[in-house]
């Protein structure tokens, strides 16, 4: 049953906010967030594309995510060619833990699985949203600058989609105390930062 109006309605707030370590990591190993971040872009997309695969029935979910997929590869071919503006060689880099341990609290059966699954890829966006804008900020290239402040916003409204799909097929009390503790593992994953510099360490 979706949330009717009378419902609070749940929204997301990260548990802690990313750290001064983080963004001093971040913009000392730029080369290796912009190679990152391309990565991410690409994951963004194929997480949107397999949750197409795994539930080809939800009209809802269609019509939702495969503009969405289509968007975060907009996004990794913009990062893209960041990249080969600033003259950094494109090399394979290994991922941050983050995401494969968030996704270790996805429930296997169904409907949870679908619910986690929205819920853990709206805190990945909220998470993205934050620490771009920060990039947005901090990175001394001007052109860098304003191409994060874009994608911020973008991410915003990511989460907000994936926040949105998880309201229309679920309670809303579920989701948001559900939306908590994955909340509380986020922070908890984010809580030391990783020795690889990465959008997620
Ligand atoms: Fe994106
Ligand atoms: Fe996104």
């Amino acid at each position: 049953m979706p949330a009717t109006s009378s419902d609070p309605v749940p929204t997301l707030q990260l548990a802690s906010p990313t750290s001064a370590a983080w963004i001093e990591q971040a913009i000392r190993h730029l080369d290796l967030i912009l190679l990152d971040h391309a990565n991410c872009e690409k994951k963004a997309a194929g997480n949107a594309l397999s949750l197409l695969f795994r539930y080809p029935a939800n009209g809802r979910l269609v019509e939702a995510l495969s503009p969405l997929a289509r968007e975060e590869l907009q996004h990794f071919e913009r990062v893209h060619r960041h990249l080969q503006r600033l003259g950094i060689p494109i090399r394979p880099l290994s991922a941050a833990p983050y995401a494969s341990r968030l996704n270790q609290h996805l429930r296997r059966s169904e409907p949870e699985h679908l619910l986690d699954a929205l819920l853990v890829a709206a805190i990945i966006e909220a998470r993205s949203h934050e620490r771009l804008g920060l990039l947005g900020i901090h990175v001394p290239d001007p052109e860098l600058r304003q191409f994060y402040l874009w994608l911020a916003a973008a991410e915003e409204r990511h989460w907000q989609l994936y926040l949105d799909l998880a309201l229309e097929q679920f309670p809303a009390e579920p989701v948001q105390e559900r939306l908590d503790g994955l909340l509380q593992v986020e922070a908890e994953i984010l809580s030391t930062l990783h020795p690889e510099p990465r959008v997620h360490s």
